[in-house]
């Protein structure tokens, strides 16, 4: 101690041991431990539509590409050198060790920056971040999958999660929703997600144009098209609060269990790991204990929607 003032030991976080090996999820401590930077290069940046974009990343460093895992539904801190971070949920498959893929719009700050970036470009990514969806826990069953708009980001490493172990679940459905039919994302996979994933796909939007061919409507009318057996049934809704607290209320009314429902939960972060209360609900960190949550716990939240 020197005039009154501490000198803190120099800290590593890459030379502690639990650095090197993955973490496991099923301990949420462990979670608050992978605030670990890993330096990526863009590989590739597909246009979706106007407002978004894939962008594929490759860890820099082999064995960090390595050590890299994640479950559906969590998220990450997507760092742009010079701008700051953004949240944004892990849209790929958890069996692909190559590449990691984000659907991103251009809201703000951080992503207008990274709209401005071309293939090549480095950038840096902490976690993953938060819970997931319980994938293990709907084998057996049928899962109802509903998307609005960008809510089919983080619903894609589900949909690849099933692709990889379609024995273990019975019948899948996919009810996805737009404004317009030029805001519908990925439509080049549907035909691989019909065919290939054995998904029964089925899309909807409420401002047609002369091409559109489908359903009109809001999503909850996709709803009504279908035979949901209650009983046996998983569901996994994302998309702006509205859409699904309407989808939700209405597979509460035919009976499927408020916990057998789970959505993914948008709030402002900063640090991503239960340090900063920025992302608090109430006394729940959206961070921490979300993203996902089931819909018991959501309407138990005050002000969750
Ligand atoms: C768990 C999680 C997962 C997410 N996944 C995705 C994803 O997969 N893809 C994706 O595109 N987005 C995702 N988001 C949303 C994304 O993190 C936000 O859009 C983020 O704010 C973008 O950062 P930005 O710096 O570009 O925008 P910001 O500069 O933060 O602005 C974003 C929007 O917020 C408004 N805003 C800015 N400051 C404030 C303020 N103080 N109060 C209220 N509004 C403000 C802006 O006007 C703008 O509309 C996710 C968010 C969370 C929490
Ligand atoms: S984002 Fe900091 S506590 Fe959740």
């Amino acid at each position: 101690m020197q005039d009154g003032r501490f000198t803190l030991p120099e800290q590593d976080l890459n030379r502690e041991p639990f650095a090197h090996r993955p973490p496991d999820f099923r301990q949420k401590s462990e979670v608050m431990i992978t605030d670990r930077g890993y330096k990526c290069r863009i590989t590739n940046i597909v246009p979706l539509s106007v407002h978004e974009r894939l962008f594929q990343l490759r860890i820099v460093d082999p064995a960090e590409r390595e050590l890299f895992r994640f479950r559906p539904g969590q998220f990450l801190m997507l760092e742009v050198p010079g701008y700051g971070e953004a949240p944004i949920s892990i849209s790929s498959s958890t069996s692909n060790r190559e590449f990691i893929e984000l659907c991103i719009r251009q809201a703000g700050h951080v992503t207008s920056a990274l709209f401005e970036a071309q293939p090549g470009a480095l950038v840096s990514i902490r976690g993953p971040f938060g819970t997931s969806f319980p994938m293990e826990s709907m084998q057996g069953g049928d899962v109802l999958l509903v998307a609005g708009g960008l809510g089919i980001a983080p619903l894609r490493a589900p949909l690849y999660w099933i692709n990889d172990h379609r024995d273990h679940y019975r019948d899948v459905r996919f009810l996805y929703g737009a404004k317009q039919p030029s805001e519908l994302l990925f439509t080049y996979q549907f035909d691989e997600w019909k065919t290939v994933s054995h998904i029964d796909l089925h899309a909807i939007v409420e401002r047609p144009d002369e091409n559109w061919k489908g359903r009109t409507g809001m999503i909850t009318a996709l709803l009504d098209d279908i035979a949901i057996d209650p009983e046996n049934t998983w569901a996994i809704v994302c998309g702006p609060p509205l859409m699904f607290k309407f989808a939700c209320s209405h597979l509460d009314g035919i009976g499927i269990p408020m916990n057998r429902m789970f959505v993914s939960l948008e709030r402002r972060m900063h640090c991503g790991m239960g340090k900063c209360c920025r992302c608090m609900v109430g006394s729940t960190f959206t961070c921490l204990d979300g993203p996902v949550f089931d819909y018991w716990s959501v309407i138990n939240l005050k002000e969750a929607i």
